[in-house]
């Protein structure tokens, strides 16, 4: 039960396995100048927070003991001195970058924007981080067009849904989905080419389906050797998004060796070499870049989508957020289609 003095959240006690999540309580929170209160309704798990849990997140996380957890959906019940552009009782989604599992969190006003009443909590939650890094890469970056080929690892993963999405929204031509093999008819009911991670090879497949041209755009979370591959499936004038390190997480525990050797045998790419094929290749991490103002114009971009319903987060499943270790599971497992979500409604 929500109390009146107290609330909850969850904390990433020590580096290891789920069952190192662990639900505390702290006094309520009140906001600091420039800050809103949210009353938290859904927090969206991140693929990052699973890194983070298991520490091999580099400089990007916070020393352990923390809460974890990049965005939120909820209602605002406390303002901040000088804020004038919210009120209490509103329904918001939130980037908070970290302690999003919480009852309750303050988020300075920047990274919180409103959301439609048709729009739910959940569908709010989801939307933050896979939308906007998605939005970033193929609308910001990529200047994407109609009729372009995409290549879109994690396909039916948060980031990988929301990117089928737009480049659709965006008129985009074949779209390609690596994905494990469970996942096919979840993939293709999207309207996308399914490639199966295990069995076949993703450059063939996709060199062979674009008369040996190749994709204009190729998102690439996977990292590790796996991006030479991606470059590779590039046509000229293509685009590489190097955007996480997936390949670099071995299990629900922690295995530092794996992490090492996937980052030592990380390609190093040649400028000449690109400037002859006429490739790019962006690194882009969400949570480091400064510019809140393009962040909240994208988002922005984003929340007129949902309200167009143009996009439509696909959920996979919510869990109580005292289950958030058969949440962290649950993707360790590579069962979610589509975005796993934490609720604190409760
Ligand atoms: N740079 C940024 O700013 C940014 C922002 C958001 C996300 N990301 C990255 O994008 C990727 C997707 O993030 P997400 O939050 O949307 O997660 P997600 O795709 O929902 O993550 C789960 C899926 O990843 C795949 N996967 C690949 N390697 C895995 C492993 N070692 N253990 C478990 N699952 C694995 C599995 O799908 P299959 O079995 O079907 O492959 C699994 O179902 C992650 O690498 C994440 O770090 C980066």
């Amino acid at each position: 039960m929500f109390s009146d003095v107290c609330m909850r959240k969850v904390l990433i006690t020590k580096a290891g396995p789920p069952n190192v999540l662990k639900i505390v309580e702290e006094e309520k929170l009140v906001p600091n100048r420039g800050e809103v209160t949210i009353r938290v309704h859904f927090a969206g798990i991140n693929f990052a927070d699973l890194m983070m849990r298991l520490g091999i997140y580099g400089k990007q996380a916070p020393p352990i003991p923390f809460t974890p957890g990049y965005e939120v959906s909820g209602i605002i019940t406390s303002i901040g001195e000088g804020v004038t552009e919210f009120e209490k009782g509103q329904r918001v989604a939130a980037l908070t970058g970290i302690n999003g599992y919480s009852e309750e969190v303050n988020v300075p006003v920047k990274q919180v924007v409103r959301i439609g009443d048709d729009i739910s909590f959940e569908s709010a939650a989801a939307m933050p981080v896979t939308y906007l890094t998605a939005y970033h890469m193929l609308v910001e970056l990529g200047n994407i067009k109609a009729g372009d080929v995409v290549l879109i690892h994690h396909a039916a993963g948060g980031v990988g849904t929301a990117a089928i999405q737009i480049a659709k929204a965006f008129g985009a031509g074949t779209i390609f989905g690596v994905a494990s093999p469970s996942k096919k008819d979840f993939v293709e009911n999207m309207g996308v080419r399914f490639i199966d991670r295990e069995k076949e090879d993703f450059v063939m497949v996709v060199k062979k389906e674009t008369n040996g041209a190749g994709v204009h755009h190729a998102l690439d979370p996977v990292g590790g050797k796996h991006l030479k591959k991606s470059f590779k499936s590039l046509r000229s004038g293509g685009k590489l998004y190097a955007f996480g390190g997936s390949s670099f997480v071995s299990g629900p525990k922690i295995f530092k060796p794996t992490a090492l050797w996937r980052l030592l045998t990380s390609p190093k790419f040649s400028p000449l070499n690109m400037i002859g094929k006429n490739k790019a290749i962006f690194g882009v991490h969400m949570g480091t870049i400064k510019d809140m103002d393009l962040m909240r114009e994208e988002i922005e971009a984003l929340v007129l989508m949902l309200n167009e319903k143009k996009i439509d987060p696909i959920i996979d499943s919510v869990f109580h957020f005292e289950d958030v270790a058969k949440a962290h599971f649950h993707i360790h497992d590579r069962k979610n289609k589509g975005k796993v979500l934490l609720d604190f409604t409760n």
